[in-house]
């Protein structure tokens, strides 16, 4: 997914710009441009690949005394990752630059019919079409241009325009793709395409909703309306993040990092929300009223990914303690079902970015079939929240590795929360048992906290038996059924080794076939509800000869008797083993990348957040 940096203002444009894009470098992108004003003339660079392609060509422009500029990193979505294909693209004066997110679906029949009134085009892109749209509908006044050009577009941007005609002027439009402006009184003013950029020179942003439009300069920023031309007043809202907190902070990986900073995470995602006297709820941002609540028969559970790992997990949650029944749906699958939803039901969207394309496109559906809509998400004000009637958040700061850890268990940590709201305001738990469940999973950020060093020691010296497998498996029953799931997906996305997860049953079911010396399988064997059958298909795999890791409760001397590779973590209450066991599991994914020597946060093929569907 592209990444967008513009700035006007007091500081000289090109590092402001070129530093923006090396925060988003985690969006993923196969190639980078940078274009600023420089007197009278808009000086572009452009270069395939990573963004020191990019700083080698620029070489003493990175000084230009120049104070207005955009940046752009770009994953390919029409056309191949060329240098004519990178953005900023221009139009025929070459007086006007365009860089954009998104897709244009409706660029053919755009671009014959511009080609037909004489312009001609440098590349294969979609974007291109919208620099050559503006200039047919350019006529001093680039609001009004950009605007009419809009207008004509079918499919989803987030765009920035800079025009020699307006020296001191960008600007910016979003539809269906995140951008977010950074204001400073002293600094100036940034637009982005999401939050880290714009850290090390303000905390105050302002986020652009689909189809405004914001017209930029140094000391002032206007929003307006595509759909009705009007001014709208905006709420500049204050990121609680430091430009450090994007940083890796002396880890290696930033997916090492966060995977450190769940601990925190949890407890910030908790703390405020529940009385560790009584037990009680409080999710006033979730917006759901005790009538809603009394109007709810069923919760549909809709999410991509790791966040559909955590929508399985609470499902096992809200019907045991809640008793409403639950679907879950992976969210490109949601959409095209025929569903059977009203203004009885509930949907939950999870999403750590709240910009992923299945999802946000399936909550619309559900809103549009009468259903209530709550988020549970990590980035404030991105799309999902300002949708959904209710948000939930998780505090777990900005996660840069593609691979999702502190997302994941800190969305497990607010679901889990919903879940004791639901139950108490349903009546279905008892007071005390719901005061013991919050204490614990107070109590659990602490356990995390004292575990992660020495499970990490633990792990590293264990993979080196792994390492270079070429298949995994990893198995797991009840509550611990997604976290076997979310093991595998961790693992094969920084790793490339196949992984699967099943459910432990599943095993005799058909993959038992696979089990064989070679294979290693990773199972989540804690003494819970399920720990005897979990232990029969322990057994099974070990007839077979299969490589086995049990992940297993401390004390549980029985596992050494079934393999020598054990990993002990503390018995927690077994409703929260979940997100314990998901710490092992994680270590054991970067741990074996690490070692593969693979790009750990930024894994070939995948993007943070797919805004594209
Ligand atoms: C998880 O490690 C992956 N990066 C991916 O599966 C991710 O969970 C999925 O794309 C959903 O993203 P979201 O939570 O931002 O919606």
């Amino acid at each position: 997914m592209c990444g967008i940096v513009g700035y006007v203002g007091s500081r000289r444009v090109v590092p402001v710009v070129l530093e923006g894009l090396k925060r988003l470098e985690y969006r993923g992108y196969d190639s980078a441009g940078i274009v600023y004003l420089q007197d009278g003339v808009l000086e572009k660079h452009r270069s395939e690949g990573k963004l020191q392609n990019l700083e080698n060509i620029l070489g003493d422009a990175i000084g230009a005394p120049s104070h207005i500029g955009l940046g752009h990193t770009r994953w390919a979505t029409h056309g191949a990752p060329t240098t004519e294909n990178a953005h900023p693209h221009s139009d025929c004066s070459g007086e006007l630059v365009v860089v954009h997110n998104g897709i244009i679906e409706n660029y053919h029949s755009l671009r014959g019919e511009l080609q037909e009134k004489g312009h001609r085009f440098a590349s294969e892109t979609d974007t291109e079409v919208l620099a050559h749209l503006i200039e047919e509908y350019l006529d001093g006044d680039l609001r009004e241009a950009v605007t009419k050009a809009l207008a004509r577009v079918e499919g989803s941007y987030a765009l920035g325009v800079l025009w020699t005609g307006m020296p001191d002027t960008l600007i910016a439009a979003r539809n269906h793709s995140p951008l977010v402006l950074g204001v400073h009184d002293e600094e100036g003013t940034f637009m982005a395409s999401d939050v880290p950029p714009l850290l090390p020179y303000t905390d105050k942003v302002i986020f652009l909703d689909d189809q405004e439009l914001a017209v930029l300069r140094a000391d002032s920023q206007s929003i307006y309306s595509l759909k009705s031309g009007k001014e709208v007043e905006k709420e500049v809202k204050t990121i609680a993040w430091n430009s450090a907190m994007a940083e890796k902070g002396g880890y290696k990986h930033f997916m090492l990092k966060e995977i450190f900073e769940q601990p925190q995470a949890i407890i910030d995602t908790v703390s405020g929300r529940i009385n560790p006297e009584t037990g009680s709820v409080d999710l006033p941002e979730m917006n759901l009223s005790d009538q809603d609540l009394a109007g709810i028969e069923r919760i549909f559970l809709v999410a991509c990914g790791t966040s559909w790992h955590a929508a399985l997990v609470t499902k096992y949650w809200i019907e045991r303690w809640a008793g409403i029944p639950v679907e879950v749906d992976i969210a490109s699958e949601f959409r095209y079902r025929k569903l059977l939803i009203n203004d009885r039901v509930l949907t939950v969207a999870i999403s750590q970015s709240g910009e992923t394309a299945d999802t946000l496109a399936g909550i619309r559906l559900a809103k549009e079939l009468g259903s209530r809509i709550v988020t549970i998400c990590n980035v404030v004000g991105s799309t999902m929240t300002r949708e959904a009637h209710g948000t939930i958040y998780t505090h777990a700061g900005p996660e840069i590795g593609v691979a999702s850890t502190k997302a994941f268990t800190s969305q497990l940590a607010a679901l889990f929360l919903f879940t004791l709201f639901l139950a108490e305001k349903r009546g279905t738990m008892p007071p005390e048992k719901r005061l013991q469940l919050g204490r614990e999973l107070i109590a659990l950020a602490g356990v995390i906290e004292e575990e992660l060093p020495v499970l990490q020691a633990e792990i590293r010296e264990l993979i080196e038996n792994y390492y270079d497998s070429r298949d995994f498996l990893f198995v797991g029953r009840g509550l611990n059924f997604p976290i076997a799931l979310e093991g595998a997906l961790k693992l094969k996305e920084i790793s490339y080794i196949h992984a699967e997860g099943y459910a432990s049953g599943e095993l005799k079911h058909g993959p038992i076939a696979l089990i064989d010396k070679e294979m290693p399988i990773l199972a989540l064997t804690p003494r819970d509800a399920v720990y005897q059958k979990s232990i029969s298909n322990v057994e099974e795999i070990k007839a077979r000869q299969g490589r086995l890791i049990l992940i297993g409760t401390r004390g549980d001397g029985h596992l050494k008797t079934i393999t020598d590779d054990v990993i002990y973590l503390p018995a927690v209450h077994e409703e929260l083993n979940p997100i314990l066991y998901t710490i092992p599991a994680q270590l054991l994914a970067y741990e074996i990348a690490s070692r593969r020597g693979c790009d750990v946060d930024q894994p070939r093929n995948l993007a943070k957040s797919v805004t594209v569907e």
